[in-house]
C-alpha cells in the first residue's frame, strides 16, 4: 500500500490503527495453492491465531481456506465466519479433556498431542476420527519459542514413544486419520523441512486408514529488503513429488494438508502509530509513539524486526532514532534505526503487522486497543471499532466499600 494511502486511513479512521491488505492475503495464498499444483488434493488451513479477525477469516473462506484453531473460541469463530466443522482442525496442547469433547460434538477434526488425552478419548470415543500431532524432534524455527519440534518441546507426541500410541489405538480401537506435525515458524532451510516430512512419512505408514499428512506450518516470511523468505515453490516441487511417491506407495490419494499463519496474513499487515514526542537525550533520539507493547510485542517478546517507515515524510532525509512506546515499563520498537526525518505528528508504519500483532494485544495500562482496516478493492472497510473506556470496566464487578459512620478509636 501506499504512504499516501495510509494517512488517509489514519486521519479517517484514527491511530493508532491496524491496516490489512486483502490482495496481498489473497496473492499469498495463490502462491501457496500454485506451489503445490502437482498434489492432488491439497488443503490450506489458516492458522486463526495469526489474525484472528472475523472479517479475514471470512476472506480466506472465500478463497476455499479451511482453518487450524487451538480453543474452542477459535473454532466458535471459524464458526460464525461460515466455515463448516469439516473445514477446521482443532489442535489444542494442555486442554482440558472437556473442552476437547465439546469441539468434537460440534464436528470438527480433533488433532491429540499427548498420550494421556489420547487414551481417555480413544476410551470414551472410539468412532470418531483422531488426527495425531507428532514430535519429530527436529530443531526449527527462527527463536526459541517458536521452535515448538524439538525434544525438550511440550509440543506433539514423540516419534520414540511410537509403540506406546500403536498399543493405545489397538486397545481403544479409535480411527486415526491423520499425523500432523508442526516443528516451529520462522524455519530458513527448506531441507529441515524435507528432513521432518520423512519421519513424519516413516510414522505414517504404520497407520492402515489415513486420510490427510498435515505438515504444519513455518514458512518464513521477509520482514526486511533482501531478507531470506522460504521457497515455496521449491518446497512444492520436492515435498509435492515425495508426497506423490508416499501416496502411491500406501496405495491410497491422501490430502496434503498445510497450516500457514504468518505467510498468509504477516506482510498484509501496516501498524500505523502517531509520533507523540520527538526527545533528544545524550545518547540518541527518541521517537515516542501513541502506541506501545500493549498493541504490538513481537519486538519485546521475540526480538522481531518490523521496518518502520515515516509515512509522514517518505523521501525525508534519514536519521538515526529510537522509536518507543508509551507504556510504563521499557517499550522498545527499534534501536538506533535510519528513518527519513520525524517530526511530532508524524505518522509511522510498522510493516509485517499482520500475524501475531493485534491477535496478540492487551489493554496494558488500562489503554484501548486499536481498531482495524481491511483495505479491500481499493477501499478501506472498518472490520473492528477502537476500544473504548466502556470496554476497559466492561467486565468489572465494582465492590463498595461504606465509610465508618463513627472513627474508629485506637488505643495505643
Ligand atoms: C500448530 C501450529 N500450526 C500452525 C502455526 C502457524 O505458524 P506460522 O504463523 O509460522 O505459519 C502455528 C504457530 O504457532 C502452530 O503452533
Amino acid at each position: 500500500m501506499e504512504a499516501k494511502q495510509l494517512v488517509q486511513l489514519a486521519e479517517q479512521f484514527g491511530s493508532p490503527l491496524y491496516v490489512y491488505d486483502a490482495a496481498k492475503i489473497q496473492s499469498q495464498y495463490n502462491k501457496l495453492e500454485k506451489a503445490f499444483s502437482r498434489v492432488e488434493h491439497l488443503r490450506i488451513n489458516y492458522a486463526v491465531k495469526a489474525l484472528s479477525n472475523i472479517s479475514v477469516l471470512k476472506l480466506l473462506k472465500q478463497m476455499g481456506s479451511g482453518l487450524d484453531t487451538v480453543s474452542i473460541q477459535e473454532v466458535q469463530l471459524g464458526l460464525l465466519a461460515g466455515f463448516s466443522p469439516e473445514k477446521i482442525i482443532y489442535t489444542p496442547n494442555g486442554v482440558s479433556m472437556e473442552e476437547i469433547e465439546e469441539v468434537a460434538l460440534l464436528g470438527v477434526q480433533i488433532n491429540i498431542d499427548n498420550l494421556s488425552i489420547l487414551e481417555q478419548f480413544g476410551a470414551k470415543h472410539p468412532t470418531t476420527p483422531v488426527c495425531i500431532r507428532i514430535n519429530p524432534h527436529v530443531m526449527a524455527g527462527g527463536n526459541s519459542n517458536i521452535s515448538v519440534g524439538h525434544i525438550d518441546s511440550k509440543f506433539g507426541i514423540s516419534i520414540h514413544q511410537m509403540p506406546h500410541l500403536l498399543r493405545i489405538v489397538q486397545n481403544t480401537g479409535m480411527h486415526i486419520n491423520g499425523i500432523h506435525m508442526h516443528t516451529g515458524s520462522d524455519i530458513l532451510d527448506i531441507e529441515v523441512f524435507l528432513y521432518a516430512a520423512e519421519i513424519l512419512f516413516e510414522t505414517a505408514a504404520q497407520f492402515k486408514e489415513l486420510e490427510f499428512l498435515d505438515f504444519g506450518s513455518g514458512f518464513k516470511v521477509p520482514y526486511k529488503k533482501d531478507d531470506i523468505q522460504t521457497d515455496v515453490e521449491e518446497l512444492g516441487k520436492k515435498l509435492g513429488k515425495r508426497f506423490n511417491a508416499f501416496c502411491a506407495e500406501y496405495g491410497r490419494d491422501l490430502t496434503l494438508t498445510f497450516e500457514p499463519g504468518k505467510f498468509l496474513v504477516s506482510e498484509a499487515g501496516f501498524f500505523l502509530a502517531k509520533v507523540n514526542v520527538v526527545k533528544q537525550t545524550t545518547s540518541t533520539v527518541f521517537a515516542g509513539i501513541d502506541s506501545g507493547f500493549n498493541h504490538l510485542i513481537r519486538p519485546m517478546l521475540y526480538g522481531s524486526h518490523h521496518h518502520i517507515e515515516n509515512v509522514s515524510n517518505p523521501k525525508g532525509k534519514e536519521r538515526f532514532y529510537s522509536v518507543v512506546g508509551y507504556i510504563c515499563e521499557t517499550d522498545t520498537f527499534a534501536n538506533n534505526r535510519r528513518i527519513p526525518e520525524i517530526k511530532e505528528g508524524d505518522l509511522l508504519c510498522f510493516r509485517n503487522a499482520g500475524a501475531y500483532c493485534f491477535s496478540m494485544s492487551s489493554n496494558y495500562n488500562s489503554r484501548v486497543r486499536p481498531a482495524e482496516v481491511l483495505w479491500y478493492e481499493g477501499k478501506g472497510h472498518l472490520i473492528r471499532e477502537r476500544e473504548t473506556f466502556e470496554d476497559i470496566i466492561r467486565n468489572q464487578v465494582v465492590m463498595e466499600f461504606e465509610t465508618p459512620a463513627t472513627p474508629v478509636a485506637v488505643t495505643v
